[in-house]
C-alpha cells in the first residue's frame, strides 16, 4: 500500500488528520540525555489525537539517526500511527538516495522533499528509492513561514512550456506528475492551499504546517482544502500537551 493510502487509512483508524511535529528547543550538552525522554513522553501521552509524527533534523540532530530516533521511530509504529522525516531533501540524486536509504532503514515511512532541485540527478535517485522499499516522498510547494513569497512566490518561465507561472504552482503540477505522496502547503496560507487544491484535486494530498505560533489556523487551512495538519509548538510546549492536542481535535471535529 502507498504511503499516500496508509496515512489515509491510520487518520481514519484515529478520527484524526493532525501530524504531530516532535521538535523541542536546544539542549545544552549536559542536558541533551533528557532530550529523548521529552520526546517519548509526549509521544507517550498525545498519540491518541494524532495520526502520524514528524521529525525534524532539529531532533535528530541530538538524538543521532541509528540510537535515539530508530527507537523512537519504532515507538511511534508500535502506536500505529506513520513516521514522516523532514528533511527537505535538497541535494544532488546520489547524495538524495544516500540520504534517504539512511531514513528508510531509520524506519520512516515517508520524507519531505524539496522540488527545487529538479527531476534528473535531483529528485528521481530519491522516488525510485522511495518506491523500491514502499515508502512516501511529500514535496514543498508554499512553505508556512513569512518569506515564503520570495522562493515559492516568485513569478517563472516554465522550463518545459515557456509559460510565465508562479513557482508553487510548476511544484504543484510536479508533485502531480512525479507522484509524489503529499505536498506541503503553509496554514498561514489558506488562498495558496485553495489554489493548489485546485490544481491536485483528491491526487495528491496537502500537509499544512502553520497552525497556532506562526498564526495559521485549524479550520481555515482544512476549509481550504488541506488534508493534513502538521503542528509542534502548539502542543510540544504546551503546559499539557495532550490537553494541547485533544482541544485541537475537537475543534476540527466534523470541518
Ligand atoms: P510549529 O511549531 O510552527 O512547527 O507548529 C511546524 C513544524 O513544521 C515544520 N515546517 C515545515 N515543514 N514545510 C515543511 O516541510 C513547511 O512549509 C514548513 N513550515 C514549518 C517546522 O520545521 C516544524 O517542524
Amino acid at each position: 500500500m502507498s504511503f499516500k493510502a496508509r496515512i489515509k487509512e491510520t487518520a481514519n483508524r484515529k478520527d484524526s488528520r493532525i501530524v504531530l511535529a516532535l521538535d523541542f528547543p536546544y539542549q545544552p550538552p549536559e542536558n541533551r540525555a533528557n532530550v529523548f525522554a521529552r520526546a517519548q513522553s509526549v509521544l507517550d501521552i498525545v498519540h491518541p489525537y494524532v495520526c502520524a509524527v514528524k521529525i525534524n533534523h532539529h531532533l535528530i540532530l541530538p538524538l543521532g539517526t541509528f540510537d535515539g530516533v530508530q527507537q523512537l521511530v519504532g515507538q511511534v509504529h508500535a502506536k500505529g500511527l506513520l513516521a514522516i522525516m523532514d528533511a527537505k531533501v535538497n541535494d544532488i540524486g546520489a547524495t538524495n538516495q544516500v540520504i534517504a536509504d539512511y531514513y528508510f532503514a531509520a524506519g520512516f515511512d515517508a520524507i519531505i522533499a524539496n522540488p527545487f532541485v529538479g527531476w534528473e540527478e535531483g529528485l528521481k535517485p530519491l522516488f525510485e528509492v522511495s518506491r523500491r522499499l514502499g515508502r512516501g516522498v511529500i514535496l514543498l510547494a508554499y512553505m508556512s513561514h513569512k518569506g515564503a513569497h520570495e522562493g515559492y512566490g516568485q513569478t517563472i518561465i516554465d522550463a518545459e512550456t515557456g509559460e510565465r507561472t508562479s513557482q508553487y504552482v510548476s511544484f504543484a503540477k510536479k508533485a502531480l506528475k512525479w507522484g509524489a505522496d503529499g505536498v506541503v502547503v503553509g496554514a498561514t496560507y489558506p488562498q495558496k492551499i485553495a489554489e493548489i487544491k485546485g490544481i491536485l484535486g483528491e491526487t495528491v494530498p496537502i500537509y499544512s504546517p502553520g497552525v497556532g505560533e506562526q498564526g495559521g489556523t485549524a479550520e481555515t487551512a482544512l476549509k481550504a482544502g488541506s488534508s493534513y495538519l502538521i503542528v509542534g509548538r502548539e502542543i510540544t510546549h504546551a503546559g499539557d500537551p495532550a490537553q494541547a492536542a485533544r482541544r485541537l481535535l475537537d475543534s476540527i471535529k466534523g470541518v
